[in-house]
């Protein structure tokens, strides 16, 4: 097990009916003035915003609203909300959504204390400072990109058709509000691609480069076996409480840094290359109507698919294969099967990537790019944003060059 330092500073209130408790949680954390951030108008239509806001009203919290972040949240709105919590001498951000949402209210929330355009800190030519920056809160609505426990927050910028990530602990939300019963309105599609974010949140962390840790591997598989138990159930039931409540869960699990401790490279570094979503997130910049869990979907299998035949990656394989869908290499002797040992252990690293494959499809994710509208012309511009994003090479378990990242999109049309 490698060193590391983790922590997860986030108070989480989780439970049915926490959605009215939000202003009374936020007085109560010292909080007066709040910029309510919000997306296109699902929390309008299911009241969770009226809820919000009279708790807030009922609490004395001040408020300002601002609407309309999209899914792949655009630069433009951070600035608008830049401005808007200024003025309102916000010293809380309040998400009430999802990830592009909470992305959105972090983003805000950086570029308040900063002197510029916020876009330098995604461009890296500035760094994001403390002082003077509000808090951020959420009111999750839907289980996913885990961004409510995260260090991360990522912008899209549609003039330079770049999708960037800020990884600081200056990112990480002081509260979250988890109500499973908001996400009983959720499409079945946004569900599944939010599992399958999840999933990839984990296994990003799992085909780290570090050898078996059992303690973090034990958590990694349970929680995606978690998901592949409770996913159907909703998918049948949307109203199932419970089996809501526990994918809501494990999406956070999945991303505050739990799943990676020990098979981090360096103590203060997440654990993991993330091959997927570097490939991944080249296709929701380039299209941002392409749900981010959806292009995982199709990337993720692709790229364990590429890398599978290395050392280390075999290893990760089995280790996934056997404890999350009981895949064993045959035993040429108790099996009694004509096969090479070799052949055996590549036949179930194959057969572990075919499962995942094959789960992610059966919640009604896509297989291909072609689904998702990308066709092997649209490859130079994915890999041309790609080398900005990532520089020549990229990943651990194995490094990819633009070359092996060109390969695996066409392994996926
Ligand atoms: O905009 P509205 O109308 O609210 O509709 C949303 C949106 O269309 C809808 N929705 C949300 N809650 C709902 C609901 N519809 C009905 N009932 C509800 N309860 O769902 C759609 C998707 O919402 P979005 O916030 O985009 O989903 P998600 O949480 O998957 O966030 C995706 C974004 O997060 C980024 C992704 O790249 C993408 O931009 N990520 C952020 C991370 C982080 N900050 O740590 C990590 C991830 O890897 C990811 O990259
Ligand atoms: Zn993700």
């Amino acid at each position: 097990m490698n060193d590391f330092t983790f922590q997860s500073p986030t108070r989480f209130v989780f439970g049915r009916g926490v959605t009215d408790r939000v202003g009374a949680e936020l007085a109560a954390a010292g909080h007066a003035r709040a910029l309510v951030v919000y997306g296109q108008g699902s929390v309008v239509r299911t009241g969770t915003l009226g809820r919000v806001t009279a708790s807030l009203e009922a609490a004395g919290v001040a408020y300002a609203e601002l609407a309309g972040a999209r899914p792949n949240p655009e630069v433009t709105l951070v600035r608008e909300g830049v401005r808007r919590a200024r003025e309102l001498g916000a010293d809380v951000i309040l998400a009430v959504g999802g990830g592009s949402v909470i992305d959105t209210a972090k983003a805000i929330s950086l570029g308040v204390p900063h002197d510029g355009d916020v876009w330098e800190l995604f461009a890296k030519r500035a760094r994001p400072v403390a002082e003077g920056k509000p808090a951020v809160a959420s009111v999750l609505t839907i289980p996913a990109a885990g961004s409510e426990a995260s260090d991360s927050c990522v912008i899209s910028n549609d003039e330079l058709c770049l999708k960037r990530g800020l990884s600081s602990e200056l990112n990480r939300p002081e509260l979250a509000f988890m109500d499973p019963e908001l996400t009983f309105t959720l499409p079945a599609y946004q569900t599944a691609a939010g599992v399958t974010d999840m999933i990839a949140h984990i296994l990003e962390r799992f085909f780290s480069a570090a050898g078996p840790v059992p303690v973090t591997d034990h958590i990694a598989c349970g929680l995606i076996r978690t998901l592949i138990e409770e996913t159907p159930r909703v998918l049948e039931r949307p109203d199932d409480y419970d089996a809501r409540a526990n994918i809501m869960w494990v999406g956070t699990l999945a991303h505050n840094g739990i799943a990676g401790v020990g098979r981090n490279a360096q103590p203060a570094s997440r654990a993991g290359g993330w091959e997927s979503h570097g490939l991944e997130h080249e296709l929701s910049a380039h299209d941002p109507k392409i749900t981010h869990g959806a292009g995982l979907a199709v990337v993720m299998p692709a790229w364990l698919r590429y890398v599978s035949d290395g050392e280390a990656a075999t290893e990760r394989l089995l280790a996934l294969g056997r404890e999350v869908f009981g895949i064993e290499p045959v035993d040429a002797e108790t099996d009694g099967v004509d096969v090479a040992p070799e052949e055996a252990v590549r036949d179930a690293a194959l057969a572990t990537v075919d499962a995942l494959q094959d789960f992610f499809v059966s919640i009604g994710m896509p297989r291909t790019l072609g689904e998702l509208g990308v066709t092997a012309d649209d490859v130079p511009a994915l890999l041309a944003t790609l080398e900005q994003n990532k520089g020549s090479e990229f990943g651990e378990i194995r490094r990819l060059t633009m070359d092996d990242a060109r390969r695996i999109y066409e392994s996926a049309l």
